[in-house]
């Protein structure tokens, strides 16, 4: 960590300001050589890089481990010998105390907003990774939560800061391709399960903890390669299906760059649902809106499995030009975008656009600004202010998964579907008896 930024640190500079309004403040004052430290909760997977990617910044000192595998811990634990090591995050989010100074979440969806909110209400900083929750309505609280706290947050989509999709975002907004009425976008990916619920268990392996793996949720009996580790994402109680999984990403960057807020209506095409999985192949329509990038109204069309890409025919795209695996492509008043995941924009009419101005944005490391946003020293660019509506408008197409067909239409204000009633049911799940989250 540079002096500059100790020094920063120490006085608390305004470049705080501002996570939707409010003052973001770090849990202590720096001083200078004062470091922060972490606690992290799931550090298999994607919780392993991200132990990796907050550590790797000098001015952090991982504090403790949680993991309900007692072998992924202790592979995490080799590692940071110095750390407390914890099988139930709320145990040590409690038993640390005033001794960690922020807590980063990364384990499967539906844990990540009990943890999440247990860390804030401790006062705690969170990092979370994607999406932000499970249910619709935990979103809206770890928002409002985050926001009324001023706690600085960032939820884990680091393909926001790359250079591709934020040179991409100030050419949409500096009107590259004008005012953008339709924006597609897909992933070739299945996280669904069409199958029928099961009928054969296994016994729980010796080092995993199964009550708290399933935490919230009911308790489901276990059967090996279904849920831990990583395969828990194709099932309804546990998991948002694609488009939670690569639909936050690939979503991200027309959210941003469109300002983007709460969509009128949502509508899934895909099978009748099981009760079970999430569908195999979903087509999930969205109406946002105008704001000042868009026309009166934007429609966002989302494609998944093998209906992924979707046809382009009318939509600007010269023939022979073969869309990615994943991407999007926004359709301007002048131009089209083909926007590849995590590549280069594309413009056409390549004639058009061939001296079109091209930014260079400033290189970012997404973990390393929300470690310097802990210690006072700028803001996240995926603070729970942004991600806690991303996530929401998200998940309505989730929730969407369950009404084939069906035109869900959304009062944002009430947090509410007003046309099915059945629907609401889904916004919000009670938790198991004994793992209850003040604020959820
Ligand atoms: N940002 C990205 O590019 C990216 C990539 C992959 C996964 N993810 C996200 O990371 C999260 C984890 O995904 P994954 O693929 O690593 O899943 P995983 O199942 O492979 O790993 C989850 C880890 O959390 C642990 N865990 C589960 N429940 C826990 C609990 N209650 N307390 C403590 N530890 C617990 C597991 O033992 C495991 O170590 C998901 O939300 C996923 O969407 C993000």
């Amino acid at each position: 960590m540079s002096r500059t930024v100790q020094r920063r640190q120490f006085v608390r500079t305004s470049a705080a300001l501002a996570v939707g309004g409010v003052l973001p403040s770090p849990t202590r004052a720096f001083l200078p050589n004062a470091r922060l430290r972490t606690a992290h909760v799931g550090v298999g997977g994607m919780g392993g890089a991200d132990l990796k990617s907050v550590s790797s910044h000098t001015g952090v000192q991982v504090a403790a481990l949680c993991d309900v595998d007692a072998n992924i811990l202790k592979a995490a634990a080799a590692t940071f010998p110095n750390a407390r090591t914890f099988r139930d995050y709320r145990e040590m989010i409690s038993a640390m105390g005033d001794t960690i100074d922020a807590v980063v979440v990364s384990t499967p969806d539906h844990t990540h907003a009990p943890a999440a909110m247990t860390a804030m209400n401790h006062g705690k900083p969170v990092y979370c990774q994607k999406p932000l929750t499970h249910e619709v309505f935990e979103a809206r609280q770890l928002r409002l939560v985050a926001e009324k706290k001023g706690l600085v947050t960032q939820m884990g989509i680091q393909a926001s800061a790359g250079l591709a999709y934020r040179r991409a975002t100030q050419m949409i907004q500096s009107g590259t391709i004008g005012k953008v009425s339709r924006v597609l976008a897909w992933s070739y990916k299945n996280w669904g399960y069409d199958g029928p619920a099961f009928t054969s268990f296994d016994d729980v392996p010796q080092n995993l903890d199964w009550n708290l793996w399933i935490g919230t949720a009911a308790m489901h009996p276990y059967k090996k390669g279904i849920y831990h580790q990583g395969t828990w994402r194709k099932q309804i109680d546990f998991g948002t299906g694609t488009l939670g999984d690569m639909g936050v990403h690939i979503f991200d960057t027309p959210y941003r760059a469109l300002a983007l807020t709460y969509p009128t209506w949502v509508r899934t095409t895909c099978r009748k649902p099981t009760g079970v999985g999430h569908p195999e192949r979903n087509i999930v329509e969205y109406e946002f809106p105008g704001t000042p990038y868009t026309t009166d109204t934007m429609r966002w069309t989302w494609y998944d499995g093998t209906d992924a890409p979707p046809a382009t025919d009318g939509l600007g795209v010269p023939e022979g030009v073969k869309l990615p695996s994943q991407g999007s492509l926004f359709v301007g008043e002048g131009g089209t975008m083909l926007l590849p995941h995590v590549a280069e924009p594309q413009l056409f009419p390549e004639d058009k656009f061939k001296d079109a101005a091209r930014p260079d944005p400033e290189p970012r490391n997404h973990y390393h600004q929300w470690v310097d946003a802990c210690m006072g020293a700028g803001k996240t660019s995926s603070h729970f202010g942004y991600a806690g509506r991303l996530t929401e408008a998200l998940l309505l197409g989730v929730v969407a998964n369950r009404f084939p067909g069906r035109k869900l239409m959304w009062n944002a204000e009430n947090l509410s579907i007003t046309n099915l009633p059945e629907a609401n049911t889904l916004l919000k799940a009670t938790a198991r008896e004994g793992f209850k989250v003040a604020g959820l």
